[in-house]
């Protein structure tokens, strides 16, 4: 596994590519069984598997979260490792806005809605972001959680609007046995937060509608920031002990 601390070093090596089919795909570190699994597929899909490790700053809409977001690099470098990774590319915040954050993808009003509601500028920041690693990277796939879904229901539809060739693969949400969708903010929970937090998942897939998901999380302790049904899934986020988590399910019957 070749790892590069910089663009100029992955540039350098892109072109050995050439002719090979390149899987991508794009993480902010702290990697869980959710990563692996998008590892895995593309492990199974691709010739040349590229992940990247980039906190980015511009989808933070708080100084706080943005500084206390997990970072494991020698745990995540181990991991990729195993699971056959081929290339990481770390670049650095300078490298990625030469230009401080200047050009940006601006989401259509029609997603100033739940995350593009709740988390000003989270959704300008993940798609410019990942308009300029799709552009790096040159990739003919790449993997995206379902977890975070309205993430990848922008970032597909910015790729076909911008005719960008690599082509946006879904994949599913890796629970916890508990049901707990994985994600690297589980590990700011504490032990009782945790289980209590796999609540979160089994009350929206239960409730009958989102008033009723709404009261049910209340009652557990949640800080419900919002309970939504849109694009055929109920979508929430909460927080718990002053950790945010999303997660969505298919609306139940
Ligand atoms: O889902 C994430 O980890 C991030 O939002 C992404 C897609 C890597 C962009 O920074």
């Amino acid at each position: 596994m070749n790892v590069s601390n910089s663009l100029a070093g992955w540039r350098a090596r892109r072109p050995a590519f050439d002719g090979r089919s390149i899987g991508f795909v794009p993480t902010m570190g702290a990697l869980h069984r959710g990563h692996s699994s998008l590892v895995e597929r593309c492990r199974i899909e691709n010739e040349i598997v590229a992940v990247s490790i980039f906190v980015n700053p511009s989808q933070f809409n708080d100084a706080n979260d943005l500084a206390r977001y997990p970072r494991t690099l020698d745990q995540d470098l181990e991991l990729l490792e195993s699971l056959g990774a081929d290339e990481v590319i770390i670049p650095s915040v300078p490298e990625v806005y030469p230009n401080g954050y200047r050009f940006r993808v601006e989401p259509p009003p029609s997603d100033l809605v739940l995350e593009g509601a709740h988390r000003p500028g989270f959704l300008q920041g993940v798609m410019t972001v990942v308009l300029k690693l799709l552009n790096l990277v040159q990739a003919d796939r790449a993997y995206f959680g379902e977890k975070d879904y309205q993430q990848l229901k922008v970032i597909t539809d910015m790729t076909q609007d911008f005719f960008l060739t690599t082509e946006i693969i879904p994949c599913p949400t890796v629970r916890e046995e508990s049901g707990l969708a994985m994600s690297s903010r589980n590990m700011l929970l504490s032990p009782e937060a945790r289980c209590n937090a796999s609540r979160f998942f089994r009350i929206l897939s239960a409730a009958a509608n989102r008033a009723e998901a709404r009261a049910a999380l209340e009652a557990h302790g949640f800080i419900v920031e919002y309970v939504e049904e849109r694009w055929g899934r109920r979508l929430a986020a909460v927080h718990l002990e002053g950790v945010r988590l999303i997660d969505n399910v298919p609306i139940p019957k």
